[in-house]
């Protein structure tokens, strides 16, 4: 995975999380329990977000931190990973299964949480990677 890969995840994610945090919002309106749209937050969350920090932490810092990334930014961002990884396990806890039989109230409060802190997170990654491969460019059009 390089930064072009990480982009267009970003885009994908972002999408993604615009329509979850809108039926996430339906279900703390409505008060209505829906069992299919909160499996998929489920799975959202354990099949795509949370690997998707995995990723990154495996394959784009260390290039970031590499490519001019100061350090303490980076301990920023993972400290974000580590604030998403606490709010979906939360999530999980107050009861996001699906299956309950009542509205968990808790778990729709912390997803719209989880919701918007990996979407702002997404953000200032797009903004600093953005610049990284800026400078990248620069450097190797100077180089060359
Ligand atoms: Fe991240
Ligand atoms: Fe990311």
């Amino acid at each position: 995975m390089d930064f072009q890969d990480i982009h267009h995840e970003h885009a994908r994610l972002t999408e993604r999380l615009t329509q979850l945090s809108a039926d996430v919002r339906t279900i703390r309106d409505d008060g209505v329990f829906d069992p299919k749209r909160f499996r998929e937050v489920h799975r959202f969350i354990n099949e795509v977000a949370l690997p998707h920090l995995k990723d990154e932490e495996k394959n784009i810092f260390p290039r970031a931190l590499a490519a001019g990334l100061p350090p303490e930014v980076l301990d920023l961002l993972k400290r974000d990973h580590e604030e998403l990884r606490v709010l979906a396990c939360v999530a999980m806890h107050s009861g996001l299964d699906g299956d309950s039989p009542v509205l968990p109230l808790d778990a729709v409060l912390v997803v719209e949480r989880l919701i918007r802190a990996f979407d702002e997170h997404a953000r200032l990654e797009e903004s600093l990677f953005s610049d990284l491969e800026r400078s990248l460019g620069v450097a190797s059009s100077r180089s060359a």
